[in-house]
Parts: C-alpha cells; sequence; structure tokens
C-alpha cells in the first residue's frame, strides 16, 4: 500500500504533491511526509497520523521548489511514527526516497551495509533504498540504479531525488503501480492517476523492473538491462469523480446511499428480451461457458461478495463453484485445469494477493474474467474479459458499492451463462431478471428509513463481542456484516454458518452475548430458527435480519427487508447492515471513512 507522489516542473511543487498525497490517502493514513530539493539540499516535512497534520506543517514552510516527492503510508516494517515515515534519505543525504511496497531481502541488506559503516535512523525496510544507492552511486545515476534495484526481492514502487539532479525525478518497479504523467513543462510521477494533476494531459504505466528518468515534460525509460523503452503515452480520458461528500457527514453513508443508483448504472445495457446478456462476455467460447468447474477468488469484501455469487451461480448453471481467499489460492498450487474460468474480484484492481492469484491462474492457462471497479488497473489489465462494475470511485475504506456491485456483477454472469448453457427453463430466467431490475428500489426502500437501524445503534455500540450467523445465503451476507462492523467500529465480531455454531463456538453464548441472526433465506428459514432458540437458550440476545411480515417472535429485535429469491437476499441484506455498522462506529465516534490499521488498496501480501 502506500501512495507516492512526485513533481518536476515550474509551479511550486508543495501543494501539488499535498493534492497528489489527498488523492492517494485512501492507500494508506499511518504517516505522510515530503522532500524538496532546493540549491542542492533536500528539505524533508514529515508528520505522524492523518494528512491534514503534514498539511499544518508544510504550510509553515515558504519553499519555492519545483521539484519534489511525497509519501502517504501504510506501515508495514516498524511503528507509525514520525521516524519511520517516508521520504527516508541516506546517511550522505544524496538520496530522498519514497517507497510503495515490501524489500524482503531488506535485513541482510541491511547487516551488510552496515558492516560497511552506514547507520540506519527508522525500523523501515525502505532505508536500505537510499543507503544503497549511496553505497553503489559513483556519478553515473543509471548504472547505480541498476546496480541498487537488482539487489532488492520484494516489491517496490520507488520515486527518489538524487542532490546531484536538481530537476530530476528517478523512478523504479517491480509489482507495486506506479504511473508517470507528462504534460507541458511538468511531469509527475503516482501511484495512482488520481494523483495526477489536472495540466498532465498523459500517462504511461511503468512496468516491472522498468526505470524512469523524469524531468520536465521530459521522461526517459530504460529496461533493466538499461535499454531505451519506447513507451506508448496514454491520454487522460476524464476527469476524476468528484471528491466530494455532497451534504453526507461521511463518505460511507454517501456511497451507502449512492447504491440503488450503482446497481442501476450496472444493470444499464444487459438486459435485452428480458433475459441478461453482459457485452463484455459475449465472445466467451463455449468450452469456456460449458466449463465443469469455475474457481472465484477475492479478498476481504471481494471474497464475501465471491460467496454470495457462488450460490447463484452453482444453482442457475448446475457448475460448481470453488471460491478462495486469493492469498490462499495463490500459495496452494490449486489444480486449475486449461481454459477453466478463474474469475478474480476486485474493486481496486490492484490487490497484491488478487493480482497475484490471477497470475497463477492464468500460468495454469485458466481463463480469467476480472469482475473490476477500477478501469486500466492491474486486475483490468491482465484478465482475458473484465467485467467493469462501475462503481464509480469509492473513497470510504470500508467498501460498500464497490461490495454490492460485485455481488449484483456475479448475479448478472450467472444468469448470463444459464441462458447459454441451459440449465434452467427461459422463464425462470427471465423471472430472475426481472427480480435483478427491481433490486435497486428495494435498496431505496431499505434506505428511505433508517431510524430503527439507528436506534439499534444506540444498544449495540457498546458491546465487546458480537456474533453474526446464517444460512446458505444468508451466511455470504452474515460474513460481510461482521466484517463491516468489526472495521470501522473495531468491535470483535466473527459470522459463522447457524447450523456450525453448536460445534464450538456455542461455549462463547452466555447471557447477553449478541448474537445477528441473518435469516431472510426463506428455505432455511425454519433451521435457521432451531439455531436462534439454541442461541437464546443459553442466554444470546438475538437481532434478526428478515424478510416483511415475517414473524419470528416478539421477543426478538428484528430489521425487515423488502421480500426477494434466496438467492438474491445478501444483496438486500447487507444495506441494513452497512447501516448498522455505520451507525455503531459513528456512536462510538470512530474515524469511519479511514479507520485504525487500514487501507482503501492492499498493494502488499
Ligand atoms: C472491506 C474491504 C476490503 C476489500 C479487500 C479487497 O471493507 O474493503 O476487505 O474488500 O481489501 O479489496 P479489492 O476489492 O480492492 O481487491
Amino acid at each position: 500500500m502506500c501512495g507516492i507522489i512526485g513533481y518536476t516542473g515550474e509551479k511550486t511543487a508543495t501543494p501539488i504533491l499535498i493534492n497528489g498525497l489527498k488523492s492517494l490517502e485512501y492507500r494508506g493514513y499511518d504517516s505522510a511526509g515530503i522532500a524538496l530539493l532546493e540549491n542542492k539540499k533536500f528539505s524533508v516535512i514529515k508528520s505522524k497520523g492523518e494528512l491534514k497534520n503534514l498539511i499544518k506543517k508544510t504550510e509553515k514552510e515558504n519553499s519555492v521548489s519545483s521539484v519534489g516527492i511525497g509519501h502517504t503510508r501504510w506501515a508495514t516494517h516498524g511503528k507509525p511514527d514520525e521516524t519511520n515515515a517516508h521520504p527516508h534519505t541516506s546517511s550522505d543525504e544524496m538520496f530522498t526516497v519514497v517507497h510503495n511496497g515490501i524489500i524482503e531481502n531488506a535485513s541482510v541488506i541491511k547487516k551488510e551495509l552496515e558492516k560497511k559503516g552506514f547507520s540506519f535512523a527508522s525500523e523501515t525496510d525502505t532505508e536500505v533504498i537510499p543507503q544503497l544507492l549511496s553505497y553503489h552511486y559513483d556519478g553515473n545515476i543509471s548504472s547505480t540504479m541498476q546496480k541498487a534495484f537488482s539487489s532488492f526481492d520484494g516489491s517496490f514502487a520507488v520515486a527518489f531525488l538524487c542532490r546531484d539532479f536538481p530537476d530530476t525525478i528517478f523512478a523504479a518497479r517491480r509489482q507495486s503501480p506506479l504511473i508517470i504523467g507528462r504534460g507541458e513543462n511538468e511531469s509527475v510521477v503516482a501511484s495512482d492517476t488520481c494523483a495526477l494533476s489536472e495540466n498532465i494531459q498523459e500517462f504511461t504505466c511503468l512496468e516491472d523492473d522498468e526505470f524512469a528518468i523524469i524531468e520536465k515534460g521530459k521522461i526517459e525509460i530504460f529496461s533493466s538491462g538499461l535499454k531505451p523503452i519506447n513507451k506508448k503515452f496514454r491520454k487522460i480520458e476524464s476527469v476524476a469523480e468528484k471528491h466530494d461528500k455532497c451534504g453526507f457527514e461521511h463518505f460511507m453513508l454517501k456511497e451507502i446511499f449512492e447504491q440503488p443508483e450503482k446497481i442501476k448504472n450496472l444493470l444499464k445495457g444487459k438486459i435485452r428480451n428480458k433475459k441478461v446478456f453482459i457485452d463484455e462476455i459475449a465472445e466467451l467460447s463455449l468450452e469456456i461457458i460449458k466449463a465443469e468447474k469455475i474457481y472465484i477468488v477475492g479478498c476481504g469484501s471481494a471474497y464475501h461478495a465471491a460467496l454470495a455469487g457462488k450460490f447463484a451461480i452453482e444453482e442457475l448453471c448446475g457448475v460448481p463453484v470453488e471460491v478462495d481467499i486469493a492469498s490462499e489460492f495463490r500459495y496452494r498450487n490449486p489444480p486449475v485445469k486449461e481454459n477453466t474460468p478463474v474469475i478474480v474480484i476486485s474493486q481496486s484492481g490492484e490487490t497484491a494477493d488478487s493480482v497475484a492469484a490471477l497470475r497463477l491462474a492464468n500460468s495454469k492457462g485458466a481463463f480469467v474474467i476480472g469482475i473490476v471497479n477500477v478501469p486500466g488497473s492491474t486486475i483490468a489489465n491482465e484478465s482475458d474479459y473484465v467485467i467493469a462494475t462501475k462503481a464509480g470511485r469509492e473513497v470510504a475504506v470500508a467498501t460498500t458499492k464497490g461490495y454490492i456491485t460485485q455481488v449484483m456483477a456475479l448475479y448478472l454472469f450467472a444468469l448470463h451463462i444459464a441462458d447459454i448453457r441451459k440449465t434452467i427453463p427461459d422463464r425462470a430466467i427471465e423471472i430472475y431478471t426481472e427480480e435483478l431490475c427491481r433490486i435497486p428500489d428495494k435498496i431505496s426502500e431499505i434506505l428511505s428509513d433508517t431510524s430503527v437501524v439507528e436506534n439499534l445503534a444506540e444498544k449495540y455500540y457498546n458491546k465487546n463481542d458480537i456474533f453474526f450467523i446464517g444460512r446458505n445465503t444468508d451466511f455470504a451476507a452474515a460474513s460481510e456484516a461482521s466484517l463491516k462492523l468489526k472495521e470501522i467500529s473495531y468491535i470483535n465480531c466473527s459470522a459463522f454458518p447457524a447450523g456450525e455454531l453448536k460445534h464450538g463456538t456455542i461455549a462463547l453464548i452466555d447471557k447477553g452475548t449478541p448474537v445477528v441472526a441473518l435469516c431472510a433465506n426463506e428455505r432455511l428459514f425454519k433451521k435457521t430458527l432451531s439455531n436462534i432458540e439454541e442461541v437464546v437458550s443459553r442466554g444470546g440476545e438475538i437481532l434478526c435480519v428478515t424478510r416483511k411480515n415475517k414473524i419470528i417472535s416478539e421477543k426478538y429485535l428484528s430489521i425487515e427487508i423488502p421480500n426477494c429469491s434466496d438467492l438474491f437476499v445478501p444483496i438486500l441484506e447487507i444495506i441494513p447492515m452497512q447501516l448498522f455498522s455505520y451507525f455503531i462506529a459513528k456512536k462510538k465516534g470512530c474515524n469511519i471513512d479511514m479507520p485504525k490499521n487500514l487501507a482503501k488498496s492492499v498493494t502488499v501480501e
């Protein structure tokens, strides 16, 4: 994770770097820093915590330097304090570096350098980069970069300044994303296009083991063997979506309320003759459509979306679906056969484990379908086909509209494939399709009155532990509900298949233990009800998420959702659960949009 930015041009660098960092704060916000180069000297300003602390510090400085680099950190090595904040500078003050990624052999390199007399100020892996550059530096910057960067194992997107080159930024990349933008008499390097300043007209992506020498409006790119590479630059087409809360108190709430619109957006153009047809996968070969197995991989909420999608695909397409956490998939050598569809789900399209899972699947000859929100991201670029979720920019770290559009994309995928495989009757496809088209209105209905959930937050905000249970599609929603609440409220939450409680976890249920039971799945309702009774008889306090007018018992608190097929239950159940998490976190005074220890884009493994 971490966000990096660099600017060289004719304008004052500090405000450009700060603006870039504002857009990159989603990548980490433990600390931030900038380094400017002026009169052959670095001036480094760093601050612990959110970017606003750095902004306060920079306001006191009056540097007019027009070259600099900046960083917003998500700590991997070393605590999130000012010393460990980037940029990191070599002891001889020749190089200063910002880095995103992990140098896996940093401790070995550090020991070697210490033997040679180098001393280190921070606990970070990053500090070996400026020190090793300084160790190899003999006036020839290209060969110095080549020697230093070939020594590193792991991942890096790096931008650095060298005191001897007053107008130049140097960059290198392996596995972590890095783009370079070019304008008239100015250039920018950044972790993401959203951080490019408005005068930058075109950009290119640095690929693994490429180096760049970046001057005002002039960019040279080299291979690891120092051969010049003629890169294609792409025009920046759209202005980044407005970074505005539009009157909502938090981005998370705004994004929750955007969900009906985002789903409509996703449905647009995909319904033909009362059935689903996804243009992006129109050319899938019959061999792939008729595959005997489908894998779905993702991390966190994307994995939970996969759980919800599995039920729909298995039921509608009659094909077994194996769902895997990307960080597990990538290291377990799964026996994926050639041309087996592997669906990789990712909002950001940059999650390191999901990228690695995709590459592993590719190497086995699988057919990769990306379900991705960010166009132009690594997963979007490297998938064979991409279904774009079109959720727009998601700012809150806890995903809401990103997740829900992933779930919807999987439902649409299931209906598209079912139609071609002829696994269910045409009429059933039409009924399900019609139902999906009504989902946005049903979500709007839930959002039209948030008072029940808001009042419940009052009762739950001071709990230490909350369990979530559900069966089948209810369990998929329970998993996401539990993650949502824990990540923004810091309450210890866990989700279990309702029938699994009795195999151990029920030992934790005591008088007053809060258990949220998701039980909108009609087919399994009675089964889940038995599990609810088991909890109640041990003193547990139940909150049910049920279908409208479903009377369970006067004794239990409940939240109602509109009726829908059992298959589509997660997409509705999660709405009140997102609100439940939001109002609890708000009541606790948590930093809702930027929860502690997290980052929006997880580019380390
Ligand atoms: C939770 C959350 C994370 C992400 C996960 C994968 O609210 O946002 O669990 O879902 O880090 O991220 P993407 O979808 O970008 O690959």
